[in-house]
């Protein structure tokens, strides 16, 4: 069995540039699941399916025609790396993910990625669902503003519009519902080791985890 490292948190934590840097850091492969959720979502704002009509986004995420690509996400032949990050995908990702049949189709993908030397995953339930036997759990932890501020960092560096107000509402409407869905909602695995990270830049964040790591 190869060495797995979770990454679990809520939106706009930093989860994300964690992952990354550990991944290169360790030489371990990658799984963003955010992104197998937001290629789901693409899918269904591309059928125009309706999020309340659970039974065709079901059989869409039994066949996700998605794959992952060096740091491309390519659906039906086509990359989609930059559409997946608009706020609109990841409203609708938040809406099918509580979806119980959605996450039970996903899973077995997203166990696919441990494979040596090692992976680096970064999500929601990574370390209570997906890898509950993985070797370090962490969980990072910040407020919705410092958040929402990082996020608009983030959309503005991508060319994307960014209005805070807005982004603080959704990211408050995304933790309640991650937080209070029935299927896996966002909470520490009882072994994480949680990490504040609202006053640390993401350097002091890197550094403490690859202490943990190394610890
Ligand atoms: O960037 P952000 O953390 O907002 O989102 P993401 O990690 O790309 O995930 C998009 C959405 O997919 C989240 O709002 C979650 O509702 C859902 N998700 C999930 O349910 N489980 C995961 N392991 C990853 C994402």
């Amino acid at each position: 069995m190869s060495v797995v490292i979770t990454i679990d948190g809520p939106s706009g934590v930093g989860k994300g540039t964690l992952a990354q840097w550990l991944a290169c850091k360790t030489g371990f492969h990658f799984l963003d699941s955010g992104a197998i959720y937001r290629s789901l979502a693409y899918g269904v704002m591309q059928a125009e399916l309706d999020v309340n009509d659970i039974e065709p986004i079901i059989a869409l995420a039994k066949t996700l025609p998605v794959e992952f690509k060096a740091n491309s996400i390519i659906y039906e032949g086509v990359d989609i790396t930059s559409k997946v990050r608009t706020e609109e995908v990841a409203s609708i990702a938040s809406q099918v993910a509580p979806i119980p049949e959605v996450r039970a189709a996903l899973l077995e993908r997203q166990q696919a990625f441990a494979q040596a030397p090692g992976l680096i995953a970064d999500g929601r339930d990574m370390g209570t669902v997906v890898f509950p036997n993985a070797q370090l759990k962490l969980f990072l932890t910040a407020s919705a503003e410092v958040r929402a501020e990082r996020r608009v960092k983030q959309l503005k560096n991508q060319g994307n519009d960014a209005n805070i107000a807005r982004i603080i509402q959704d990211i408050r409407a995304r933790d309640e519902r991650d937080a209070n869905r029935k299927t896996a909602p966002l909470k520490p695995a009882d072994d994480a080791i949680t990490i504040d990270t609202s006053d640390l830049n993401i350097d002091q964040v890197c550094q403490k985890a690859a202490s943990l790591l190394n610890s």
